[in-house]
């Protein structure tokens, strides 16, 4: 063999390396069995060959502090974590985390256990025996959203949930030599706007805890603005510009800026897995003439009529919608779809975003993607959408295991704009 030829072999090799670890992280909900045949889905629908990690959406947190099932059949025998603990016999290398917390739950309980250290080693060594006695591989941390307002979390909490993450790390390491298991993996779901990223998080301090970080990098824009606007954006368009009601530069709203300030305030992208989006978000236009992003709206787009909310659809309902006929129209700069007839409006991703999001994955060398949820794709394959079951997971699987990796990609870097967290005094620090 020559020495070019084993050059060769080794970058092909490490290539197939580098593709097996990109992590799949993939959500699964405990409410999606209570929607109308045929789009009631179990855990045991999932399909595991299309991911490395599933994070069973949610587990909660008692008045004690302890980790607790929410749903009647998540915890008995043959129940919802039954079957999602039973997904790792037909995929050995899969691991399976308990997500705890989501955005219903809000932050009341979150923010009494992370105040004081009693309270903290309580939750951790709730949460730790929760996984061990039931075969869970790890956690994930969902709290929407740490030191936000809006949400009723005090200031406070964006450095407090740092030590949570320092004491639960140390408890998983030492609970691992005295159990001699495998330490227990730990991972946060994060916000990835401007506000609830300065508002949550000391990012150059939390990475070291976690062994990843999801990025919630959708609901950029929904029925609760004034106006359309995409879900999942990858880059900002020319004229978003001006502060939002909200405080935040609107040019900030898309993957594109969320993952690049994410890396820039100090997470490393390797532990950086970006989200993608399996639903989109419907607005009524409050003028059908003006059907483009940025036109103003009367309110959500009707509901779906299996997810039944308003302003929301799942990926198998926009199928519905476009095979009733609509206007399809590609944003370029957005370089995500949408899609209008009449007075309702859709913002969402298909093949063609998650294709461009994936190689934005590949060529500026994150950890992988991270997908909200199983349950919207349509998953039997027969829910509207005529590609196969899982025809999103399938694709953005290929996407990212295909061998080809995009490097000469024109993936912009602009400047980053938005403001900067201020360097505060650590405060209320126990
Ligand atoms: C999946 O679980 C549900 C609820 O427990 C059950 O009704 C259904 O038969 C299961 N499906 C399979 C294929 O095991
Ligand atoms: C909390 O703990 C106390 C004392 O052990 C117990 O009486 C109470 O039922 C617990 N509350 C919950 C919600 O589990
Ligand atoms: C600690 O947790 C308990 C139980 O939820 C709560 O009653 C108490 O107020 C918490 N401590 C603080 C300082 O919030
Ligand atoms: C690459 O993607 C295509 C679809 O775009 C798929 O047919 C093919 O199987 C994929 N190859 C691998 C190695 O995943
Ligand atoms: C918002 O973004 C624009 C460009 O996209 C930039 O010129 C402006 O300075 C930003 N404003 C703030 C407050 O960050």
């Amino acid at each position: 063999m020559n020495g070019w030829n084993f050059l060769a072999l080794v970058a092909l090799a490490s290539a197939a390396t580098y593709a097996q670890e990109y992590k799949r992280v993939c959500y699964i909900t405990n409410w999606a069995q209570y929607r109308p045949a045929p789009a009631s889905w179990f855990p045991n629908k999932t399909d595991p060959s299309l991911c490395s990690h599933v994070l069973f959406a949610f587990a909660i947190i008692d008045a004690n502090n302890s980790v607790i099932h929410q749903e009647w059949n998540d915890d008995i025998p043959g129940g919802l974590y039954d079957q999602t603990i039973a997904l790792k016999e037909r995929e050995p290398n899969l691991k399976v985390l308990i997500s705890i917390g989501g955005y219903n739950f809000g932050m009341w309980q979150v923010t009494i256990m992370m105040s004081t250290p009693g309270n903290r080693s309580a939750f951790i060594n709730s949460a730790i025996n929760f996984c061990r006695t039931r075969d869970f591989d790890g956690v994930d941390l969902d709290f929407q959203f740490p030191g936000s307002a809006w949400r009723g979390s005090p200031p406070e909490d964006k450095y407090r949930f740092t030590i949570l993450l320092q004491e639960f790390r140390a408890a998983i390491a030492s609970e691992a030599v005295s159990s001699g298991k495998d330490p227990l993996i730990l991972t946060a779901a994060v916000g990835a706007q401007e506000i609830t990223i300065n508002a949550g998080y000391e990012v150059d301090l939390i990475h070291q805890y976690l062994d990843f970080i999801n990025v919630m990098s959708y609901d950029f824009n929904g029925a609760w603005d004034v106006m359309t606007g995409l879900n999942a954006p990858l880059y900002a368009r020319a004229d978003e510009f001006g502060v939002e009601y909200d405080g935040s530069n609107r040019s900030t709203r898309n993957l594109d800026w969320a993952a690049r300030y994410w890396a820039e305030l100090g997470a490393p992208k390797e532990k950086l897995v970006l989200g993608l989006a399996l639903y989109g978000r419907s607005f009524t236009l409050a003028n059908v003439v003006e059907n483009d992003v940025g036109d103003p709206i009367s309110g959500p787009g009707w509901a779906g009529i299996y997810t039944g909310e308003a302003g929301f659809l799942s990926y198998y309902e926009v199928c519905s919608v476009i095979n009733q006929g609509v206007t399809r129209v590609f944003h370029q700069e957005h370089q995500t779809p949408y899609i209008y007839r009449d007075d309702q409006w859709v913002g969402y991703d298909d093949e063609e975003s998650l294709k461009l999001k994936v190689d934005y994955i590949k060529a500026n060398g994150y950890s992988g993607w991270m997908t909200w949820n199983l349950d919207l794709d349509d998953f039997s394959g027969g829910l509207g959408c005529n590609a196969g079951p899982y025809p999103l997971l399938t694709a953005i699987n290929n996407f990212l295991l295909n061998t080809s990796v995009p490097l000469n990609s024109p993936f912009p870097a602009a400047p980053l704009t938005g403001k900067r967290p201020a360097r505060k005094t650590r405060i209320n620090r126990q």
